[in-house]
C-alpha cells in the first residue's frame, strides 16, 4: 500500500480544524458529559436515534495531522443503522491519540467501526491496535473479520473504563504494521456512576460460590446485553440516557429448550427498589422474562440454557436482572431454581419474590467467572428448578442477562484473540425435541467450527499463542501466567 497516496475523495477537514481548534487542547465534552465524535465527518449531525454527533476536530497537541485523513465509506450498506457515523471514517497510516477532557469517573467509551474501501484503502487491509491510557483494548483488530464473524454490517464495541482525576482519556489509534492502517468511525463517550463494583459478585468457580470485590479501577467491555424473553432495545429507549442497546436472546438459548417468554401482566408495575435505581436496566428489560414453561416434569428434565461465546483467559462478570412480573408468582417460596454458570453452582434457592421483596420488583445479582485457554470459549448459564424447598411451582424465570469482560491486570489488556464469534442462527433451529437437537445443533456446529477452524488455523500459524494458563481465586490475573493476549 502507498503510504503516501492522498485521494481525491478524501474530505480534507482543514476549515473546520482551523475554527475549531485554536483554544482546545483537547474534545470536551457537552453539558451532559457526554461526546460523541462523528469521525472524518465535515460537520455536526444527528443519527437515528436522535444524538448529535461532532465532526472530530484535530487537537493541536497532539501528534500531526497528517496521521489521520477524513475518508468517506465507498458503499452505504442497507442494514446500516445510521448514515451517521458509520458512513465517515478518519483513517491512519501512523499512530494517532484522541484526547478527551473528561471528568473523573467511570464512562462508557464506545467505538464504532464501519469496515469499507475508505479511498484505496481496502476493508481488508486494516488491522490496528487501540489503547486507553496505559489499558489496551484491542490488539491487532481485524475490522473486516470481526463484523463477517458476527454477521453485521457495522461494529459498536462498548468498553467501560475509571478516568482518574487530572488525566485526559486518551484514546490511540495504531495500524498493526507499516503495510495495514486503522481507522475509526465514530467515538461515543457516556460518563456513568460505577455499576459494577457493588454488589460485591459471586466467584462462580469452584465448589463453594464466594463473594469476590473487584477493585474499582476495573476497566470491562461489554460481551452481550439481553433482554430475555423481550425484544431488542434500542439505544435512543435505553434508562439512564446511557444509549446502550439491549438485544434479544433467542439466537443464544441452546437447543429447542426455549421455554416460554412473556409480558407483565396488566395490572403489575414496575417499582424500582432504591437498590435497584432505574439507570440499570430499563422498564422493557423487566417488563419481559422468559421461564421454563407450565410443566413440572418437563422442567424436571431439563436446563434452560443461554450459550454465549466469549473470548477464553479473562475474568467475566455476569449480571442477571429478575422481576415477577405475572399473576399467580406474588408470594414467596412459589417458584425457586438453582443457577449454574458453565456448569458449576453459582447460587442455589433463588427466589426472585424472596430477594426483591415483592411482583414487579426489579432485582439483580452479579457473579464471577474464570475462563481458561485461548482462541474463544462459550459460557454456559442455566437454570433448573430447585426442589429442595419444595416451591409450589417447579419452574425458573430470567428477564435480563449482561455479560462484561474484565481487563486482565498482568497485560493491562482487553484485547481478546482476533477470531469471531458467529451467531447462532434461529432460522437453523429444529422444532421438535431432545435427540432432533443434538443431530442438528450438531450439524449447525459443525458448519460453525469448520468456519472457525478455518479462520483459527491461520490466525495461531501466525501467533502461536501458549494455552497454558494458571488458574486463581486471587484477584483478576494476579496470579495468571504468560501475557497471553499481548504481545
Ligand atoms: C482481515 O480479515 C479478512 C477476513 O478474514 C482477511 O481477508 C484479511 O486479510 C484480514 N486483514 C489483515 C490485514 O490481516
Ligand atoms: C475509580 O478508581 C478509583 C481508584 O483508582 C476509585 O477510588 C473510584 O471509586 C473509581 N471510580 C469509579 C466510578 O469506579
Ligand atoms: C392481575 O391480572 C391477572 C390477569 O392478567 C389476574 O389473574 C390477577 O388476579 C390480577 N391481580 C390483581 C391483584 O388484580
Ligand atoms: C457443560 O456441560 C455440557 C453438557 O454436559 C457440556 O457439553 C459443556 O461443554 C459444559 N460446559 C462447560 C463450560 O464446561
Ligand atoms: C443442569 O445443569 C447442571 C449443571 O451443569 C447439571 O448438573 C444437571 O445435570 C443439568 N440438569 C439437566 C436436567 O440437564
Amino acid at each position: 500500500m502507498a503510504k503516501s497516496a492522498v485521494l481525491p475523495c478524501l474530505l480534507l477537514l482543514i476549515s473546520s480544524i482551523m475554527s475549531r481548534a485554536a483554544a482546545n487542547n483537547g474534545h470536551r465534552p457537552s453539558n451532559s458529559g457526554q461526546i460523541r465524535l462523528d469521525c472524518g465527518a465535515s460537520a455536526s449531525a444527528t443519527d437515528s436515534d436522535g444524538r448529535a454527533w461532532d465532526s472530530d476536530a484535530v487537537p493541536r497537541s497532539a501528534t500531526p495531522m497528517a496521521a489521520g485523513v477524513a475518508a468517506a465509506a465507498s458503499y452505504q450498506d442497507p442494514s446500516l443503522p445510521s448514515f451517521v457515523p458509520y458512513m465517515t471514517a478518519r483513517v491512519f497510516t501512523s499512530s494517532y491519540t484522541y484526547s478527551f477532557l473528561v471528568s473523573s469517573g467511570r464512562v462508557f467509551l464506545r467505538l464504532y467501526f464501519y469496515p469499507s474501501d475508505y479511498g484505496d484503502r481496502a476493508a481488508a487491509d486494516s488491522l490496528m491496535g487501540v489503547t486507553a491510557g496505559r489499558l489496551t483494548l484491542l490488539h491487532d483488530f481485524n475490522v473486516s473479520q470481526t463484523a463477517l464473524g458476527l454477521n453485521h454490517a457495522s461494529l459498536v464495541l462498548e468498553f467501560s473504563v475509571n478516568v482518574s482525576s487530572g488525566r485526559s482519556l486518551d484514546v490511540t489509534f495504531r495500524p498493526s504494521s507499516a503495510s495495514t492502517y486503522a481507522f475509526v468511525n465514530g467515538i461515543e463517550i457516556v460518563p456513568m456512576p460505577d455499576i459494577f463494583t457493588v454488589p460485591v459478585p459471586t466467584l462462580a468457580n469452584g465448589e463453594r460460590p464466594d463473594r469476590m470485590p473487584l477493585p474499582a479501577d476495573t476497566a470491562f467491555q461489554t460481551m452481550y446485553r439481553l433482554n430475555v424473553g423481550g425484544e431488542a432495545i434500542s439505544p435512543g429507549d435505553d434508562s439512564g440516557r446511557f444509549y446502550r442497546r439491549w438485544d434479544t436472546d433467542t439466537q443464544y438459548m441452546w437447543g429447542v429448550a426455549e421455554g416460554v417468554h412473556y409480558r407483565k401482566d396488566p395490572n403489575v408495575t414496575i417499582k424500582y427498589p432504591p437498590s435497584v435505581p432505574p439507570y440499570i436496566a430499563p422498564v422493557a428489560v423487566y417488563a419481559t422474562a422468559r421461564s421454563m414453561g407450565p410443566a413440572a416434569q418437563v422442567n424436571l428434565n431439563y436446563n434452560l440454557t443461554w450459550i454465549l461465546t466469549v473470548d477464553a483467559g479473562f475474568y467475566y462478570l455476569l449480571r442477571l436482572h429478575f422481576c415477577e412480573i405475572q399473576f399467580p408468582i406474588t408470594k414467596e417460596n412459589q417458584r425457586s431454581f438453582d443457577i449454574y454458570i458453565n456448569n458449576q453452582t453459582a447460587r442455589q434457592s433463588m427466589d426472585v419474590i424472596l430477594l426483591s421483596g415483592g411482583s414487579g420488583v426489579p432485582v439483580y445479582t452479579d457473579y464471577l467467572i474464570i475462563t481458561t485457554g485461548s482462541g474463544q470459549t462459550d459460557l454456559w448459564i442455566a437454570l433448573h428448578p430447585d426442589v429442595t424447598t419444595k416451591p409450589q411451582y417447579l419452574d425458573a424465570i430470567l428477564n435480563g442477562l449482561e455479560v462484561f469482560k474484565l481487563q486482565r491486570y498482568d497485560s493491562n489488556s482487553l484485547a481478546g484473540a482476533n477470531l469471531l464469534i458467529p451467531q447462532k442462527q434461529a432460522p437453523g433451529k429444529p422444532n421438535t425435541k431432545s435427540a432432533v437437537v443434538s443431530v442438528a445443533a450438531g450439524g449447525l456446529l459443525a458448519v460453525l467450527i469448520s468456519c472457525l477452524c478455518g479462520a483459527y488455523a491461520i490466525y495461531t500459524c501466525r501467533r502461536r499463542r501458549k494455552a497454558a494458563l494458571e488458574q486463581s481465586h486471587g484477584l483478576p490475573g494476579t496470579a495468571e501466567s504468560s501475557a497471553l493476549f499481548n504481545n
